[in-house]
């Protein structure tokens, strides 16, 4: 697979896919910039080249009239503009005269961003649905075609598997590169022990991942609401708690395979994911929620972390959206960063959290994909870095 130092790319059209579906606020304001400032080592690699960028990215999903408006990238190509101290020009189409146009006017070194390519899910599906038409379409914009957009490599898109299949020219990006080279070690062959940690709410989307990992990592720590799932399904009462009910016959086919999966043995506890005056307990009531892991899970979780080598780390510990319920994920961050060992943590909220607390260069790597991450950790090839091969 081509990386991009593998291409000449001096004065060249370059179509970049980038991953800029950073969280926005109901008041309009990217609340995580991760994702823009990872994908600056090849923005900038192409400006020294002379280049001249063109931006594909998605922002979201698109459904209806509605979310053209919520879901427009003009405010991501302020934020680059400000990250790169240069002028992005934003053009607020998909396709047609005005694309065109903007990018017969480039002159080296210009940068323009595109409209949020899934506004072309909107009549089709053209962008999810990987359109030919739209992939090659695309594709014609530029001479040479660079993935880096990581967070969307388990996607096969138009604007990333699409035009990769419709151009000669094509590469990894550096931030591509830097995830795999991260990433692909502690999934072919980490150092042991290695110990998983997973959180957030939702088992269904992780199931493949789990039924995976059982085999691979030598101990499963598991807590947010995922863990009252487990809990449930070991007919401990759980109270209010979240439960993905769909996943507790899995659950329990899990925890009769393994001893390897380990789950809290107490709580914060409340009575809503409001309320700030919380108990710490053992054993849950009828009327209980947990919402986040307690002291004594902390020490357990803590106790395996130690003896481990590498740690890989995808979901919060509690209900981090309430400040209060941050503890345990803030923790553990704190405990792992002390220590000298492969740590890598999975994207997604995981991510922010990490960084928002202020431990991202304390962690081996911090991954931009939540969803490609574990993609690559159930040992699945991702379409996206397939079509660049
Ligand atoms: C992500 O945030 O995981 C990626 O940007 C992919 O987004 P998607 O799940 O909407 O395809």
């Amino acid at each position: 697979m081509k990386k991009i130092t593998d291409l000449d790319l001096k004065g060249k059209k370059v179509i970049i896919r980038v991953d800029y579906n950073v969280p926005i606020n109901d008041k309009g304001e990217i609340v995580d910039d991760n994702r823009i400032r990872e994908s600056l080592q090849t923005i900038n690699y192409c400006l020294d080249n002379d280049c001249k960028i063109i931006l594909l990215s998605h922002l979201g999903k698109v459904k209806t009239e509605e979310d053209l408006k919520k879901k427009s990238l003009r405010v991501v190509a302020e934020r680059l503009s400000e990250l790169t101290n240069k002028e992005v020009i934003f053009v607020g189409a998909t396709r047609g005269d005005l694309v065109n146009n903007t990018i017969s006017n480039m002159k080296a070194k210009d940068i323009v961003m595109l409209e949020n390519t899934r506004f072309e899910d909107l009549d089709g599906k053209k962008e999810s649905g990987c359109d030919n038409e739209l992939a090659k379409y695309w594709a014609s914009l530029g001479d040479v075609f660079i993935n880096d957009a990581f967070g969307t490599c388990h996607r096969a898109h138009a604007s990333n598997v699409g035009i990769a299949n419709n151009i000669k020219e094509k590469a990894v990006g550096f931030l591509v590169q830097k995830e795999l080279d991260n990433l692909l070690p502690i999934i072919n062959e980490p150092a042991r022990p290695f110990t998983v940690i997973l959180g957030g709410a939702k088992i269904v989307d992780k199931i493949e991942t789990i039924r995976n990992l059982v085999k691979k990592a030598d101990y499963i720590l598991v807590g947010g609401a995922m863990a009252y799932t487990f809990l449930k399904a070991k007919g401990i009462e759980t109270g209010k708690s979240l439960i993905d009910e769909e996943s507790l016959d899995f659950a329990k086919e899990m925890l009769s395979l393994t001893d390897k999966i380990i789950l809290p043995v107490d709580h914060l506890a409340s009575d809503s994911v409001d309320n700030n005056n919380y108990t710490t307990k053992e054993e849950l009531d009828i009327n209980d929620i947990g919402l986040d892991i307690g002291p004594k899970t902390i020490s357990l979780f803590e106790s395996y972390i130690e003896k481990s080598k590498t740690i890989f780390w995808n979901g919060p510990m509690g209900y981090y959206e309430n400040p209060t319920y941050q503890n345990g994920t803030k923790e553990l961050c704190d405990y792992i960063s002390k220590l000298d060992i492969t740590s890598i943590v999975g994207g997604g909220d995981t991510a922010s959290c990490v960084i928002n607390m202020g431990y991202k260069d304390k962690f081996t790597h911090v991954s931009t994909g939540g969803g490609a991450s574990l993609e690559l950790l159930e040992g699945k090839d991702l379409p996206g870095i397939g079509a660049i091969k």
